[in-house]
């Protein structure tokens, strides 16, 4: 997965800027408020019709605007023939996604753009609710296995529909069990792709992180959401009375978690801010290489703020891992400094500053632009 070409309009601040980026290593750098975050999310709504800052679209159209536009030339596939994609969105929702002359629904858009973010919000991993990490888990589920989405969306259409049962207050006895077989039916093959997508990453995790962060040893740990003991029919049955007092389902994939001790504690609580950047990025940069692992596909990385928490040293491993790596990558910083330094001479990097929503190329400190 590459963008070769990049075209963004009426974004925030991003009235309309053009770049053609590097393969590997792009670094945005200026002002606070300049429109670098921004860019990143204009490359988010390009891969996924969405932003990570907000659910609310209508902000991230440019004010006085009535539609946003993203247009790049994409290779999915590595194959080096790059294709047209296109994703507008005007102020009522509509979302609209053209590929290469066609139509494309969110899912497929979403399997043809890889996409992992490392911001601020990604420190959530450990210190956010359970419902951030199974996002994580499901990223994995989905790029892995293309039978992830159907069980998924079954999974959740079931489990809507006996919670609405639960709330009504009065289930027949033969309706309840006719659901509850549905709902296992998509529970358990959803739950084995989700423990064996862990099982595989695992090892890749600890790899990473130990490359980016010696002395320190992370333990992640899937919790499938009940008793792995107990099969699940039988927990639903022993548990409907309490299910219909509090109105939902209390046990199955909707109760997954990911565990991560440190030193045998929370790691949340254990380990400094530093070093919890350094375990979820390590966690977002493991997806991405047990996806090339899998697929031989790359994946476009958007780190916004690569050295905040981060000393010297491991923002040069940080950047020494990405340089080994073989995805596309979109940094944002304030100043280049080290971060327009610490590239190898034969890594293709390219900086961009970015000032008042305006993007131009430019040359790292005392070298050219393209090395
Ligand atoms: N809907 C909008 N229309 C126009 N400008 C916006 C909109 N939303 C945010 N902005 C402005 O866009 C600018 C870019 O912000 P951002 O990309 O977060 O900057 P950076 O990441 O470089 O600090 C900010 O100055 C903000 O005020
Ligand atoms: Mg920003």
């Amino acid at each position: 997965m590459l963008i070769s070409q990049l075209q963004v309009s009426n974004l925030r601040n991003l009235s309309h800027v053009e770049l053609t980026p590097s393969p590997r290593i792009n670094l945005l750098f200026g002002e606070n408020g300049s429109g670098k975050t921004s860019l990143l999310e204009a490359i988010h709504m390009l891969g996924l019709g969405r932003s990570f800052r907000t659910q609310q679209y209508r902000q991230v159209i440019q004010s006085e605007q009535s539609e946003l536009l993203v247009f790049a030339q994409i290779d999915a596939q590595g194959t080096g023939e790059p294709r047209p994609l296109g994703v507008s969105r005007s102020r009522d929702a509509e979302l609209k996604v053209r590929y290469a002359g066609e139509s494309l629904g969110s899912a497929e858009l979403a399997s043809l753009m890889p996409l992992l973010v490392i911001n601020s919000d990604t420190f959530d991993l450990l210190e956010g609710s359970p419902s951030i990490r199974r996002q994580f888990v499901d990223w994995g589920g989905f790029h892995s296995d293309p039978g992830f989405i159907r069980l998924w969306r079954g999974f959740h259409r079931v489990l809507k529909q006996r919670n609405s049962l639960l709330k009504c207050g009065k289930i027949d006895a033969r309706v309840r069990a006719l659901w509850d077989a549905e709902l296992v039916a998509f529970a358990e093959p959803l739950t084995e792709l989700r423990a064996a997508y862990i099982e595989a990453l695992k090892p890749v995790f600890e790899e990473i992180l130990a490359e980016l962060l010696k002395d320190v040893r992370v333990e992640l740990r899937f919790s499938q959401g009940w008793d792995s003991k107990r099969p699940l029919a039988e927990l639903l049955e022993e548990n409907f009375e309490r299910d219909l007092r509090q109105g939902f389902s209390s046990s199955g994939p909707q109760r997954a978690d990911l565990r991560f001790r440190a030193d045998g504690q929370d790691a949340a609580e254990r380990l400094s801010r530093g070093q919890k950047k350094l375990v979820v990025s390590a966690l977002k940069l493991a997806q991405g290489a047990l996806f090339y692992r899998q697929s031989q596909r790359a994946c476009v990385y958007l780190i916004d703020d690569l050295p905040s928490e981060l000393d010297e040293r491991h923002c040069r491993q940080f950047c020494r891992f990405l340089e080994n790596s073989t995805n596309q990558c979109f940094i944002t910083c304030v100043e280049p400094g080290l971060l327009s330094r610490v590239w190898d001479a034969d890594t293709p990097v390219r900086l961009f500053k970015v000032e008042q929503g305006k993007i131009s190329q430019s040359a790292a400190p005392g070298e050219h632009d393209e090395r």
